[in-house]
């Protein structure tokens, strides 16, 4: 449509909607989990400087397993005492916390808040979800990840726990769901077909991990956390230009979308929505609009009103040079 109109007065028609994981969004940008959501004041900033969604700083389960181990050390010889105390304890740290964040936050903003839910034991995984709904989340984002360290685990049983936290999550919410996933995966296409085939409404792509590292001079471990590098997006693209197109579930790239380039390059590969945490910390809040404003000055230009316009138009499945997606290799690159 837009073909026929004039650049000046396709101006005010370009339209940034998008929708993912079947919520409205006004725009595909979201605020990814980070400490610029971990509240609902912050969660409104991000909101005022543009953002179409957030989503909320994660829930660990850490933190309470943490507590828990300490007092039932503590309170070894007292079991009645220890389930008193641990009802104080998961209120303290645990759920409703979080949840009273998200009830903070649905009052404060229109724009959809997603939870984030970062468990180890299958228990609480279904159970944070189902507590973080009735606080109202418009949609969950499980990040599943542990460290595999013992020989006798097999990569198909770590995919395995996967699609056992996803089915007990997707069971007892209806609201969204989707997962966040490690990079580390060898056969993305086959688990985002099984994770489909349990409901799971969409993949984000990925997550990011804080690494250990060593001090030299103390002789001692430690661990460090990054932010992204622009050379980060490479792998987000790859994974998000592959899998779009192929099935019903929703991508949303996450990790080195640094400005409204990288973007639309998402955009153009499939993805429904991407999300930005670096580059925020980086620039500001502000820079949400510059990455807006971007996409906005690249649509006119290219004369498309509308994401859905031009959407996939790069992806695996529909481009015709696809084999890009797929070459890993320095095949040509002998000469460098
Ligand atoms: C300070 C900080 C805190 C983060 N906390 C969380 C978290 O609680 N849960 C989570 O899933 N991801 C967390 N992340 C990861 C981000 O959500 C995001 O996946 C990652 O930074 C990659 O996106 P980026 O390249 O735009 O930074 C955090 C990132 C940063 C920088």
């Amino acid at each position: 449509m837009l073909h026929f109109l004039t650049k000046e007065s396709g101006k005010n028609m370009i339209d940034l909607k998008t929708n993912y994981l079947g919520l409205e969004l006004n725009n595909p940008l979201i605020v990814g989990s980070c400490g610029l959501t971990k509240n609902a004041d912050k969660m409104y900033e991000c909101q005022k400087a543009g953002a179409g969604a957030v989503v909320v700083k994660s829930l660990f389960e850490e933190a309470l397993a943490l507590e828990q181990i300490k007092l039932s050390e503590a309170l070894e010889d007292h079991p009645e005492a220890y389930d008193y105390k641990y009802a104080n304890i998961e209120k303290m740290y645990g759920s409703e916390q979080y949840c009273e964040i998200i009830r903070e936050a649905k009052r404060k903003l229109n724009i959809p808040v997603i939870a984030s839910l970062n468990c180890i034991s299958e228990k609480w995984w279904k159970n944070y979800a189902k507590q973080v709904e009735e606080a109202g989340a418009d949609a969950i984002e499980l990040n599943i990840y542990t460290t595999v360290y013992n020989e006798a685990v097999s990569a198909s049983e770590v995919e395995y726990n996967y699609l056992r936290i996803a089915e007990s999550v997707r069971k007892s919410v209806d609201i969204p769901v989707a997962i966040k996933i490690s990079k580390y995966i060898t056969a993305f296409p086959n688990l985002a077909f099984l994770l489909e085939k349990r409901g799971i409404n969409g993949l984000v792509m990925f997550n990011k991990f804080v690494e250990p590292d060593i001090d030299i001079s103390k002789m001692e471990l430690r661990s460090v956390f990054n932010f992204s590098k622009p050379e980060d997006f490479r792998v987000t693209l790859r994974w998000i230009g592959i899998l779009s197109g192929e099935r019903d579930i929703d991508l949303c790239a996450s990790t080195g979308i640094f400005d409204a380039e990288d973007a639309i390059k998402v955009l153009l590969a499939g993805g429904k929505s991407f999300q930005v945490v670096s580059a925020i910390y980086n620039n500001g809040l502000s820079h949400i609009r510059v990455i807006l404003d971007g996409i906005t000055e690249w649509m006119k230009k290219n004369n498309y009103s509308s994401i859905e316009e031009f959407r996939g138009k790069l992806s695996f499945k529909s481009s015709e040079l696809n084999n890009q997606f797929l070459r890993a290799q320095f095949i040509e690159k002998t000469d460098i």
